[in-house]
């Protein structure tokens, strides 16, 4: 099957950097970054910094993502960010149910599935991440656990729905270990996630979303995962906080 598509790298900065240097940052990946590459890249800074960013990243090529919002429109919710707060300041992108989000803030496939379904009537483009944890690989029961977060976050949406979201496979042991999955454990799930996505929606969704790998994905690593069939880009944490190590990520993707 002929693929269309474009890969999509992703830097998921967490709660890190000051203003200084996300700035600086950013403006180190505006000047190296071409505008007619064959790869999609967003940024992803702490809420925060998302204006200051935006301001820098106008008119080029490199996309805005926040890293979590709220499912509500508005009101009191102290605290929180709405899809319209985020397309307001320029984001195109929301990262959806990161396995910290998950794991360290009590998020569940309810609470994400909510996000999602906001996010998508908010023209955000979720990146909704899902992956097992240590535990349940040795258990034998990645695949299910896939299957579950896959369907519970994605619940209730049309395949036109669908068709618009990025799915990121993270496997929690992973994401900030240093420990990489193989290409081949992570091209065997990814291959799971395209069967699943033709099996609850139909065969052009499956050919059109995008999914990426995350965890532990360096310039080094990247090249070897992002030639798997299956896998479309990458979500980076750590090596996204240098320009050098992201743009080593992003050139070995194209
Ligand atoms: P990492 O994080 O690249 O630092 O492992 C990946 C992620 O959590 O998205």
């Amino acid at each position: 099957m002929l693929s269309v598509r474009k890969t999509f790298i992703a830097g998921n900065w967490k709660m890190n950097l000051s203003r200084a240097e996300s700035v600086k940052l950013t403006q180190a990946l505006t000047a190296a970054f071409s505008a007619d590459s064959a790869v999609e890249v967003a940024i992803c800074p702490p809420s925060v910094y998302l204006d200051a960013v935006a301001a820098i990243v106008r008119g080029t090529s490199i996309g805005l993502s926040a890293q979590n919002m709220y499912h509500e429109a508005s009101g009191a919710f102290t605290g929180e960010i709405s899809a319209a707060m985020l397309t307001d300041i320029g984001c195109q992108y929301v990262i959806l149910g990161h396995s910290e989000r998950r794991h360290i803030l009590g998020e569940t496939n309810s609470t994400v599935n909510q996000k999602v379904q906001a996010a998508i009537k908010g023209n955000l483009t979720p990146i909704v991440c899902l992956g097992e944890t240590l535990e349940e690989r040795e258990a034998g029961s990645t695949g299910t656990v896939i299957e579950q977060q896959f369907d519970g976050s994605l619940a209730g949406l049309t395949s036109e729905q669908v068709a618009q979201i990025v799915i990121a496979y993270e496997p929690v042991w992973a994401i900030g270990t240093g420990k990489v999955a193989t290409p081949d454990q992570a091209e065997e799930v990814h291959a799971d996630l395209r069967r699943l996505l033709e099996s609850r929606y139909n065969s052009s969704v499956a050919s059109n979303v995008r999914i990426q790998y995350g965890g532990s994905v360096k310039a080094e690593n990247a090249a070897a995962l992002l030639t798997q069939p299956n896998i479309d880009g990458a979500l980076v944490g750590g090596a996204s906080l240098q320009a050098e190590s992201f743009l080593g990520i992003i050139s070995a993707a194209a």
